[in-house]
């Protein structure tokens, strides 16, 4: 189909509906780097942004590119109780000052001290499935290991982690694809049950991310129970279907590309952690991020008033052919690859991106391994959302194996 300025619309799940808008977005590359894009029931238009330059630019101004008072593109999803923000909600210097609470537990060494238990809970999901030869690879591979990574992070039962996570999936799908304040519920339920944590990890301390919150202090004065909500919503609605989109959304990139399959399945030893990042690229899990501008400014001729949305689409900008040669190629061996699928490198850069990695690139040699002959048994289904993108349902099929334990 031509892409036209009436074939473009980036906020109905149909556009989503077999991947990222790929054809779209290099139309609006060429043609309308900064696009102004309606919105219905009479919200305001959007700039969208494809380009990868520009893309990193925004992410990387926050003086000019608020994250206030939300990141999604519908303003009534500002996440703000009385004077609390939520973290990603948030520009400097409040941001700065949540971010140090948590910071000294996602870095590369913190990660890598998880790297064992993660290994083993991978090893357990595709103890799971090993012996029946077939599965649904979203449900129940690469949605559980998330879910229990965040459980494990923040000190509660594995079978909460994986009730909370059901709980993002609603909130992250478009609000047509669910039942009318089915996304409010969640929101709530979530809340309810961070509630509760709060109150366990008070009576009893434990060395766990909870608790950590819990005790911490901003200015000399401890977070309260809201502060403590909003860091548990976003913790566990940040890593959960990001990293499950991720590792579906690659098998089925390794899928549509067995040369680079075979190419990964006989190096792996070595191309891991190329091969991980090239996924990251690909599927861009995070479609895009909004920005507000804090004053008038003027990107490619376009005059942008201050208030203005501003919406980086990382999916569109990580195919960039300015940015990356042979870009709608998937080459597992890529490098330098310097993606924004994790942000573009400002203040709210993924905070989760180091322990992403050790998960994707532990699922990716358990599943490459263990289930060798993986392959499609029926068609994919992509999930109905215009800011996660990934696959809902993967069924495939392998060569049954034995369970390690
Ligand atoms: C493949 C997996 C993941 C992808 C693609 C992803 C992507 C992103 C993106 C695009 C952002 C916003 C960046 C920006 O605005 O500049 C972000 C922020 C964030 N991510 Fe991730 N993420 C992933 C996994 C995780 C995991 C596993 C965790 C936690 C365990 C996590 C925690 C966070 C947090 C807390 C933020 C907010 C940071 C801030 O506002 O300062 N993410 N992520």
């Amino acid at each position: 189909m031509a892409i036209t300025d009436q074939t473009i619309d980036l906020l109905s799940p149909a556009s989503f509906a077999a991947g990222q808008p790929h054809e779209t977005y290099a139309w609006l590359r060429d043609n309308a780097p900064v696009y102004r894009h309606a919105e219905p029931d009479g919200g305001p238009g959007f700039w969208a942004v494809t380009r990868y330059a520009d893309v990193k630019a925004i992410g990387r101004d926050p003086e000019t590119f608020s994250s206030e008072p939300t990141v999604m593109i519908a303003d009534d999803t500002a996440v703000e109780i009385g004077d609390h923000k939520m973290m990603l909600m948030a520009d400097p210097p409040y941001h700065t000052r949540l971010r140090r609470i948590i910071n000294h537990e996602f870095t590369p060494k913190s990660a890598a001290r998880l790297s064992a238990r993660i290994e083993s809970l991978c090893s357990a999901i595709v103890d799971e499935v090993v012996e029946r030869g077939e599965c649904d690879f979203m449900t129940d591979v690469a949605g559980e290991l998330p879910s229990y990574v965040i459980a494990e992070l923040m000190g509660i039962p594995l079978d909460d982690g994986r009730r909370l996570y059901g709980l993002t999936e609603i909130i992250h799908a478009a609000p047509e694809s669910v039942a009318p304040g089915a996304g409010m519920g969640a929101v709530i339920e979530m809340f309810n049950y961070a509630h509760d944590v709060a109150a366990e990890k008070r009576k009893r301390p434990a060395a766990d991310l909870a608790t950590k919150i819990v005790h911490a202090e901003v200015d000399g004065q401890r977070l309260d129970d809201i502060d403590f909500n909003l860091f548990f919503l976003l913790l566990v609605d940040a890593g959960g279907d990001t990293t499950r989109n991720l590792l579906g959304g690659g098998l089925v990139a390794l899928f549509e590309h067995p040369a680079e399959r075979a190419r990964l399945q006989a190096g792996l030893g070595t191309l891991l952690p190329t091969a991980a990042e090239e996924m990251l690229r690909w599927v861009s899990p995070v479609i895009e991020m909004r920005r507000r501008a804090t004053r008038p400014v003027e990107l490619h001729g376009v005059a942008v008033a201050e208030g203005d949305k501003v919406v980086m689409y990382y999916g569109a900008a990580n195919r960039d052919p300015r940015a990356f040669a042979a870009a709608d190629q998937l080459d597992v061996g890529r490098h330098p690859n310097e993606h924004v699928a994790f942000g573009g490198g400002g203040p709210h850069f993924c905070l989760g991106a180091h322990i992403a990695r050790v998960e994707i690139h532990a699922m990716l040699r358990e599943v490459l391994t263990r289930l060798s002959d993986i392959e499609p048994a029926g068609p994919v289904e992509w999930l109905p959302s215009t800011f996660i993108s990934g696959p809902k349902h993967l069924p495939v099929r392998f060569t049954p194996g034995a369970r390690t334990k």
